[in-house]
């Protein structure tokens, strides 16, 4: 069963996303070169109490492993989920993957942004901006009446000239009281396939893009996911809310 939103739940969804956006531009501007990811990471804490959300990240179980950090903060090679470190120092050249999912008045706001610090290669470059293409490609498949694969194939066509890897074990999802709620959400798969999409549904819709093999290997901590050979990644997402008209993208500043 996926879940549709009341009237009183869509406000508290849209206040709730609009926290998570305020809390990630703010983030963004605070990513310089020698900072470290655990100085981001405290950074995003404080930002989550100025901004009335607390972390949905932080504390956060999945198969016994608890997350420790209060946001995801995931460099270069690393997909997602990265924590933050007081030894890992940003510097001129990274990509820097964030990934803000906070909580207010019990709903959950999701989003993430990969940016790039300084001089990076223009490879990674186009891989940002594919990514974020294919992001809105696929919210522009978003309609009643449409299914989750044709949010999928949005996303895999709009990346297919690139040559990237997708990521697949990773996906997005619908949102609302709880992080993951139905349906999963590839960022590949077959039009027309899939759960109807239905006004009053929100969905966290975010490609997660290699520049080379979809391959991915998790790190030692449980929860780093790097790519496979050591090629950079892009993460970009927004939730949204499917609407009599299309999409409404709920996590906006
Ligand atoms: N946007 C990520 C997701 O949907 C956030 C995960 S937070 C963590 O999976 F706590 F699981 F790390
Ligand atoms: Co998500």
């Amino acid at each position: 069963m996926i879940d549709l939103k009341s009237d009183d739940e869509v406000k508290k969804m849209r206040a709730a996303c609009s926290a998570a956006a305020r809390v990630l531009q703010d983030l963004v501007s605070l990513v310089v070169p020698g900072i470290s990811t655990a100085g981001l990471d405290s950074a995003a804490r404080g930002l989550m109490l100025r901004h009335g959300c607390e972390s949905a990240c932080y504390g956060y179980v999945v198969g016994g492993l608890t997350y420790p950090g209060y946001v995801c903060i995931s460099l270069n090679d690393e997909v997602v989920h990265g924590i933050g470190s007081p030894s890992r120092i940003i510097r001129d050249g990274d990509l820097v993957s964030l990934d803000v999912v906070v909580r207010r008045d019990g709903f959950i706001g999701d989003n993430a942004r990969t940016i790039t610090v300084g001089k990076v290669s223009p490879e990674a470059k186009a891989l940002c901006v594919e990514t974020e293409k294919a992001l809105h490609a696929g919210i522009a498949a978003v309609r009643p009446g449409n299914r989750v694969g044709d949010i999928s194939a949005a996303i895999q066509a709009s990346l297919s000239a690139g040559g990237y890897g997708i990521v697949r074990d990773f996906v997005g999802h619908g949102v609302g009281r709880k992080m993951h709620e139905e349906p999963q959400i590839p960022n590949f798969g077959k039009a027309g396939t899939g759960p109807k999409l239905l006004a009053g549904m929100c969905l966290a819709i975010e490609p997660m893009v290699n520049l080379g093999s979809h391959k991915i290997i998790m790190g030692a901590d449980g929860w780093t996911a790097r790519t496979a050979d050591g090629k950079v990644s892009a993460h970009f997402e927004h939730t949204v809310m499917v609407t009599e008209k299309g999409a409404e993208i709920l996590t906006l500043p």
